[in-house]
């Protein structure tokens, strides 16, 4: 797709959970073990948020680390895109929340869902609205906090996810067009192999008082979705490259929806790619949603595996069936390196670490 004005992702920011809970302690909840979880899906340890911490409070900590990443005013954002399953209410939008914390005055905002592609949706509409001019800096967020949504009795689900928020931030260029290409795609016919049930309006105890029911919790046939996985990251990653008018062999990094490393391997071994330019941090994360490729990236860039002027495949999967991959190329620079080198800066994220 050519755009009349370029973009560029110019911030990436993490808000995560302090609580870290590893396969040791889920195995004191349901039957399984650190050896399991970690042979089936490469997961050792995840962060669970407590319960006073919420959706928009780990959102707003990713916001304020990719603005301090990217060095910009709030006031120069003009459009809030959240991603996410599990708002902290039907609304107002976690965006408005978001919005309204960092001072972002001129923007717009709205939240959209598809699960955990949602990252990936959202960073296609930023670029539509900067590609067309209509704005020229967009702060994207996923983020996810199932924990709520799982049945904490249930090995097969509850093993697999943690809570937490990933932040970018995209702005016009007018010389460089830096998000290469896109692709999304759809299938609602397999919704319920992976949904939370009873947790809309079609519950029939929603809005009744008191409450004659909890609400559902997450559901999956894994082994469907495992399947469904290793076929749409090659696609959707073949596809987006064509939209880019560039080879897989061009990607130097694949970042991947961070589900399980199986999968992973899995898609980019179809994909003819080296394990080197596998981007994943799924071992200390689990699967955060649609938080996880902007969490698998900014764990990338701490650790220097990814270099300036890195050509990257976003790419995603998840519930509706929904997937979806964006080129990207990498040139940012934290803007902070220099404050931080000299020890005087500390974000929130990292505050919130300790
Ligand atoms: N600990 C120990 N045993 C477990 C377990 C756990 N946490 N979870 C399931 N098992 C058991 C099963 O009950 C089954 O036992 P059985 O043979 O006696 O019935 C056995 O392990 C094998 O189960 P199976 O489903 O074949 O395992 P698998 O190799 O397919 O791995 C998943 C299961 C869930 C890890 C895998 O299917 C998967 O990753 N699917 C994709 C899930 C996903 O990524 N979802 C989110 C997408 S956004």
């Amino acid at each position: 797709m050519k755009f009349s004005h370029g973009a560029r992702l110019i911030g990436v920011g993490a808000g995560l959970p302090s609580a870290v809970v590893t396969n040791f302690d889920l195995e004191k909840l349901v039957d399984t073990s650190d050896e399991w979880i970690k042979t089936r899906t490469g997961i050792s340890e995840r962060r669970i948020a407590s319960e006073e911490e919420t959706t928009s409070q780990l959102a707003i900590a990713a916001a304020k680390d990719a603005i301090g990443f990217a060095g910009i005013d709030p006031q120069e954002i003009e459009l809030v895109v959240v991603a996410t399953s599990t708002p902290d209410n039907l609304y107002p939008s976690t965006a408005c929340m978001v919005q309204a914390a960092i001072g972002a005055k001129r923007a717009a905002a709205f939240d959209m869902e598809a699960a955990c592609t949602g990252i990936v949706y959202a960073l296609a509409v930023a670029q539509q609205f900067i590609g067309s001019g209509t704005f020229k800096c967009a702060l994207v967020i996923g983020v996810d906090i199932h924990s709520r949504f799982l049945n904490w009795a249930d090995r097969n689900t509850c093993i697999l996810f943690g809570d937490g928020a990933g932040a970018f931030i995209i702005k016009a260029d007018e010389k460089e067009n830096e998000m290469l290409g896109t692709y999304l795609r759809a299938d609602g016919s397999g919704g319920h192999l992976l949904h939370i049930p009873n947790t809309g309006s079609a519950y029939p105890h929603a809005g009744v008082t008191p409450p004659t029911a909890t609400h559902g919790f997450l559901e999956m046939n894994g082994r469907a979705i495992y399947e469904f996985a290793v076929n749409a990251v090659p696609e959707a990653v073949r596809a987006a490259c064509s939209d880019a008018g560039i080879t897989v062999d061009d990607i130097d990094f694949l970042i991947p929806h961070q589900a399980n490393m199986r999968i992973i391997k899995s898609a980019a071994e179809r994909l003819g790619m080296a394990p080197e330019k596998i981007v994943s941090n799924v071992n200390e994360m689990g699967n955060t949603s649609a938080a996880s490729i902007p969490l698998a990236m900014w764990q990338a860039l701490k650790r220097g595996q990814i270099q300036v002027g890195s050509t990257c495949a976003l790419v995603g999967f998840g519930g509706g069936l929904t997937w979806g991959s964006a080129i990207v190329k990498w040139t940012a620079v934290d803007q902070r390196q220099s404050s931080q080198d000299e020890g005087t800066q500390v974000t929130e994220v990292e505050a919130s670490k300790k």
